[in-house]
């Protein structure tokens, strides 16, 4: 594979050819993504979960996620590599420069932060500064209090509308990618359409230009496994298996089927 950027991913979104995208919290998962060819690594605040054992996201900080930047990073010098900027990191326009730089000093190639249009014209800030932004709409795991739980986001009409104009509006404050997480197949689908940038599903259906797991989902050792996530080690057998047979179902359109999505 070569190193990937994001001219990679819009030339793939503008030829119709879905990419993998998967998380990935130290060097030796890392090293495996870059030599199976999965083009975008995600540092995900899921490490709050599924390494350190909590509840949520909330609990994520920003020297947490520094050090499995840093890992990650040193196990791949190909794959684009995402971090989430955690919880609170980017409540402030002054917070999320800060806070930005120090993910891209530890390895980043883009931040990720989770909202809509009030993040406007922060988004604007950090791309002026050189720094690639990746939005996070639908459902926001960050906001799982004020959400009151973890459910399917955009389901009646007002919300769908009120989706698709933050997606839009995002675009325009200058991010590079877009996350849909737990949103209905359909409104994916328009979203990805009407952006020009590549938007990555994740329990959005089967027509977002890209799809993101979290490896530990996909490899089955999640205690509560969603019911958008499909166990591809169970499948395979093996480590390199698994990620192979994931990055190929995803690009001949046969991983997520319809019984993951909403
Ligand atoms: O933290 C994470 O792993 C994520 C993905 C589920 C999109 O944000
Ligand atoms: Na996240």
């Amino acid at each position: 594979m070569k190193t990937v950027t994001i001219h990679t991913l819009r030339d793939l979104k503008s030829r119709g050819e879905k990419f993998p995208v998967i998380t990935a919290y130290d060097a030796s998962f890392s090293r495996l993504i870059e030599q199976v060819g999965i083009e975008v690594v995600l540092v995900g605040d899921s490490l709050g979960n599924v390494i350190q054992g909590q509840d949520s996201t909330v609990p994520v900080t920003m020297d947490d996620m520094a050090y499995h930047v840093s890992a990650v990073r040193r196990g791949n010098s190909k794959s684009l590599i995402i971090a989430d900027l955690p919880f609170m990191a980017y409540a402030s326009e002054e917070q999320a420069m800060m806070n930005a730089a120090e993910l891209m000093q530890a390895g980043a190639h883009m931040v990720k932060l989770e909202g809509g249009a009030w993040l406007e014209h922060t988004v604007c800030l950090l791309a002026e500064r050189g720094i690639p932004v990746c939005g996070h709409l639908g459902l926001t795991p960050q906001s799982v209090n004020k959400l009151g739980g973890y459910k399917v986001q955009g389901r009646d009409e007002q919300a769908a509308e009120m989706m698709l104009k933050d997606a839009k509006l995002l675009e325009q404050s200058g991010i590079d990618l877009l996350v849909l997480e737990c949103v209905p197949a359909a409104l994916a689908k328009q979203i990805s359409e009407e952006l020009s940038v590549p938007v990555i599903g994740i329990g959005a259906g089967a027509d977002t230009d890209a799809q993101v797991l979290v490896i530990y989902d996909m490899l089955g050792l999640s205690p509560k496994v969603p019911k958008f996530s499909r166990n591809f080690l169970a499948e395979t057998g093996s480590l390199e298996g698994a990620l192979n047979a994931y990055a190929a179902a995803v690009r001949d359109g046969s991983f997520p089927g319809p019984e993951h999505g909403f």
